[in-house]
């Protein structure tokens, strides 16, 4: 069974990480060899950038600056890890990829979505995930869930910010309806689960038949 790529998106408090756990329990469970990894971040220059890129609160970082350390992360993460994992067999899946690039820096900060379009061929060429789950959640819900409005340089970002990063998803779940996922991450674990799992079994099927 040829290697597949899943990624993962959602705002800060929508359980991103517990059920990127359950991805990779869930995908073991049928013996597939699963890395899991994040963006910005992956590789040591990577998590370097995340650093800046989240952290760098006395660095002066401009729009497009950010935008070209998103892609500039996500190269050397698919060349030293994602592209050489896949090769050799191995399932990889990773919290945040491109479409957060659209989400954060196009309808967050208003960067020119040709733009990013233009990167994302330079850097990934054909590359995209197969699979890819938005977990969505309402702002008031996340933060009753202890999504902070004071943490990294995005979470601290104003609520019209993430109500234009959280339209983008919803927008995309309808546009790339094959390949984007709606997961609706307020109701409870094992309703979000079963909607994963769902989704993960389905894709097992296609590319058992491949
Ligand atoms: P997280 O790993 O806790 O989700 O934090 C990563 C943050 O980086 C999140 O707020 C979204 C942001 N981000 C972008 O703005 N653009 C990107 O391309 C990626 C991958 C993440």
């Amino acid at each position: 069974m040829r290697a597949q790529f899943i990624t993962i998106e959602g705002q800060d408090g929508a359980g991103k990480s517990t059920n990127m756990a359950f991805i990779k329990s869930f995908l073991e469970s049928r013996n597939i060899p699963v890395y899991t990894t994040r963006e910005p971040g992956g590789t040591k220059l990577g998590e370097q950038l995340r650093e800046i890129l989240l952290y760098g609160t006395d660095v002066n970082c401009d729009d497009m600056t950010e935008l070209l350390l998103m892609f500039a992360s996500r190269s050397q993460h698919l060349n030293e890890v994602i592209y050489p994992r896949l090769k050799a067999g191995t399932w990889v899946v990773c919290d945040r990829f491109t479409d957060a690039t659209y989400a954060y820096q196009g309808a967050g900060r208003g960067v020119c979505f040709d733009h990013i379009e233009v990167l994302e061929n330079l850097v990934q060429k054909q590359f995209r995930p197969i699979l890819t789950f938005v977990l969505d959640i309402p702002l008031d819900v996340a933060r009753s869930r202890g999504a902070s409005d004071h943490g990294d340089r995005f979470e601290k970002q104003l609520d019209p910010f993430k109500l234009r990063v959280r339209e983008y998803y919803l927008s995309l779940c309808h546009e790339q309806s094959d390949r984007v996922k709606y997961i609706d991450a307020s109701l409870d674990i094992e309703q979000v689960q079963a909607q994963i799992t769902q989704q993960l079994e389905m894709l097992l099927e296609i590319v058992d038949a491949q």
